[in-house]
C-alpha cells in the first residue's frame, strides 16, 4: 500500500490519542519486555570471545571477529619513527579534540591523528544536546540517580560521580569558547527533558547541538596549532615490551604507507562501533564507526567491560530508503510525539528509557502491528505533525530545522505528515576499561568517550554521551599531559603484537580476519 493510505490512520485517531496519558511499565514488567525483545537478548547472535583479556565472555560475533583478528601491520615493519610527540591523540570527534585541547593547554606536544577528516565523526552528528545539571531544580546526585537507573545499577559508580559533578564546567568551557546553547527569552539557558530523566537537563542548540560543538572546538584546535594529521588511521599500539604503551603505527589512507608515532601517553578516542551492524541493524552511526580503538587497545592487553550491551535507538528512519537508520532524534518525543502502531494506537510511554521503548516497537512489530514500506521495511509511525498542534505552526522549524532538512530532501513534509521509524543501531554501551583519569589496564594508555566503557551501565541516557565526551576528554588530556612530563620516551616495539599471533594459532583462528576494519565491509576499495 503506498505510504500516504497507511498514515492516514496517525491522522485519524491523533485527537483520540491526544486526551490519553500513557504510564510507564512497571519494573517488573519493564524486565520480561527487555528480555523478550531487546536485541542484547537474541543468544544465537552471541558466541565467547576465544582468546585475550575478555576470554570467555560472550558478545556479539560481529564483534568477537574483530576482537580475534588480525593486526595489518607485518612483522618485520619498520619502526623508526616519523614523529615523536608527548600525546598522541586518535581520533578527530568531540572526545579526541577535547583531549587535543586539554593536553595542548599543559604545555604538552600534542599530535593529533583522524582517519577522516577532522570532526567527521559521531559527535557531530549528535541532535539532541548535552545533559548537564545547571538549573535551581536540578543537582549532579539527582543526574547521578536517573543515569543509574537508566543503566539498569550496573554503571561504574567514581566514573559516573565524576561525569555528573564537572558537568557544569564542561559546559561552561565550551561556552566560553563559542558553543551557542539555546536560551529563553530572558537569556537563560533553555533546559529540555530527555527519555528516563527526572528533570529537564538537557543544553541544545536546535538539534544539531554536536554540530555546533564540533564547530568549536575544531576551531580551536586549528586555532591553537595543535599538529594535525588528517585520513591517517591508526592501525595498531606499540608497546615498551613490559606492558606499556609507547605510540602507535598509522596509515596513510591516501597511499596506504605506515607511519610510526613514539609517544609517551596514546589517548585512543575512536568512537563506536555502528558500522559493524551487529545482527544485521541499520545505524545512526557515521561511515568511521568501527571499532578502531577496541580491537587495538585489546591486542595490547586491555580488557573491554560490558561487551554484551548494545544501544538501538528507538527512533532510527525506516522510510525513505535512503535514510534508513538515520536518526530521528529523540527530542521529538520528549517534545510529546507519539509512537503508533499500525492500529493507530499508542503503546509505550514515549519518555521511557531507550531499551523499553525500542523493545516495545521491536515487540509491536514481531507482533503484527508494525507498518510495511514497499521495499519490505517495517516500522511504527512517529507523530510529528502532533508537535504542530500541541505547540504552534512552526514548532518543527524552530526546533528540529535538522530534521525537516534532512526529510525535505525526499520530498517529505514531518509537519505534516509522520515519519516511519524503527529501532537504530546508536551507542556500545561498553567499551575499554578506565580508572577516574580515562587510563586503561595498560600503562599510559588512556581512552576517551564511547570507545571506553564503565560509566553508562547497561543502557545510555540520551544527552549522556557528549556530557562523557568533554568530561573525560578533558581528563585524558590532562592526565596524559601531566604523565607525560615525568615519563621518558620508552622503546617502540610490537611484541604484544607478536604474542597476541601465536595465542590466536593457539585457538587455531584463521587470520583471513584484518582489525581495525577503519571502513564498513561496503565501502569501496579503491
Ligand atoms: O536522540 C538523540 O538526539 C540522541 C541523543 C543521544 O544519543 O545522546
Amino acid at each position: 500500500m503506498d505510504i500516504h493510505e497507511l498514515q492516514k490512520i496517525v491522522h485519524k485517531t491523533r485527537d483520540a490519542r491526544r486526551k490519553q496519558t500513557l504510564p510507564k511499565y512497571q519494573p517488573a514488567e519493564r524486565d520480561t519486555l527487555i528480555k523478550k525483545y531487546h536485541p542484547d537478548f537474541r543468544e544465537n547472535a552471541y558466541r565467547p570471545i576465544r582468546f585475550g583479556p575478555n576470554a570467555g565472555e560472550s558478545t556479539v560475533r560481529e564483534l568477537a571477529a574483530l576482537l580475534e583478528g588480525d593486526s595489518p601491520v607485518p612483522a618485520d615493519v619498520d619502526l623508526t619513527p616519523a614523529h615523536q610527540v608527548d600525546v598522541l591523540v586518535v581520533g578527530g570527534g568531540g572526545a579526541g579534540c577535547a583531549a587535543a585541547l586539554h593536553a595542548h593547554a599543559q604545555g604538552a606536544k600534542v599530535l593529533l591523528a583522524t582517519k577522516l577528516r577532522l570532526a567527521d565523526s559521531n559527535t557531530v552528528m549528535a541532535q539532541g544536546g548535552i545533559q548537564v545539571a545547571v538549573t535551581a531544580e536540578d543537582s549532579p546526585i539527582q543526574h547521578f540517580l536517573d543515569t543509574l537507573k537508566g543503566g539498569h545499577m550496573k554503571n561504574d559508580h567514581q566514573l559516573l560521580k565524576v561525569m555528573v559533578e564537572e558537568g557544569p564546567s564542561v559546559a561552561k568551557w565550551l561556552m566560553e569558547l563559542g558553543v551557542l546553547f539555546d536560551r529563553d527569552n530572558d537569556g537563560n539557558l533553555h533546559v529540555k527533558k530527555g527519555g528516563g530523566s527526572s528533570k529537564p537537563r538537557l543544553l541544545t542548540c536546535s538539534d544539531y547541538t554536536g554540530l555546533e560543538i564540533m564547530r568549536v572546538l575544531k576551531d580551536e584546535v586549528l586555532n591553537q596549532k595543535i599538529q594535525l594529521l588528517e585520513f591517517c588511521a591508526a592501525v595498531e599500539l606499540l608497546s615498551d615490551g613490559n606492558g606499556a604503551c609507547t605510540g602507535a603505527v598509522l596509515q596513510d589512507l591516501d597511499n596506504k604507507r605506515f607511519a610510526v608515532v613514539a609517544a609517551k601517553t596514546v589517548i585512543l578516542a575512536t568512537g563506536g562501533i555502528g558500522r559493524l551492524h551487529i545482527q544485521g541493524f541499520p545505524t545512526s552511526n557515521h561511515y568511521g564507526a568501527t571499532g578502531d580503538g577496541l580491537s587495538m587497545a585489546y591486542r595490547m592487553g586491555a580488557k573491554l567491560l560490558q561487551v554484551d550491551t548494545f544501544q538501538y535507538h528507538p527512533s532510527g528512519a525506516a522510510y525513505p530508503e535512503q535514510l534508513v537508520g538515520a536518526l530521528v532524534t529523540e527530542g521529538i518525543r520528549s517534545e510529546g510525539g507519539h509512537l503508533v502502531n499500525a492500529k493507530g494506537e499508542r503503546f509505550v510511554n514515549e519518555l521511557d528509557t531507550r531499551d523499553v521503548v525500542s523493545s516495545s516497537i521491536i515487540r509491536e512489530c514481531e507482533e503484527g502491528r508494525g507498518i510495511r514500506t514497499m521495499s519490505g521495511r517495517i516500522g511504527v509511525w512517529l507523530d510529528t505533525p502532533l508537535l504542530e498542534l500541541e505547540q504552534g505552526e512552526g514548532t518543527l522549524k524552530k526546533h528540529f530545522p535538522a530534521m525537516i532538512r534532512q526529510y525535505e530532501r525526499y520530498g517529505i513534509d514531518i509537519a505534516k505528515d509522520p515519519v516511519l521509524i524503527y529501532p537504530t543501531l546508536h551507542y556500545q554501551n561498553g567499551g575499554v576499561q578506565i580508572d577516574v583519569n580515562g587510563e586503561s589496564g595498560v600503562k599510559n594508555l588512556f581512552v576517551a568517550g564511547e570507545a571506553s566503557g564503565g560509566l553508562h551501565g547497561r543502557n545510555r541516557l540520551m544527552g549522556n554521551s557528549l556530557l562523557d565526551l568533554m568530561v573525560y576528554g578533558k581528563r585524558t588530556g590532562l592526565a596524559a599531559a601531566s604523565r607525560a612530563k615525568s615519563a621518558q620516551p620508552g622503546k617502540v616495539t610490537l611484541d604484544h603484537v607478536t604474542r597476541f599471533r601465536a595465542e590466536a594459532r593457539k585457538h587455531g583462528t584463521s587470520s583471513d580476519i584484518t582489525s581495525p576494519m577503519l571502513f564498513p565491509a561496503y565501502a569501496k576499495k579503491e
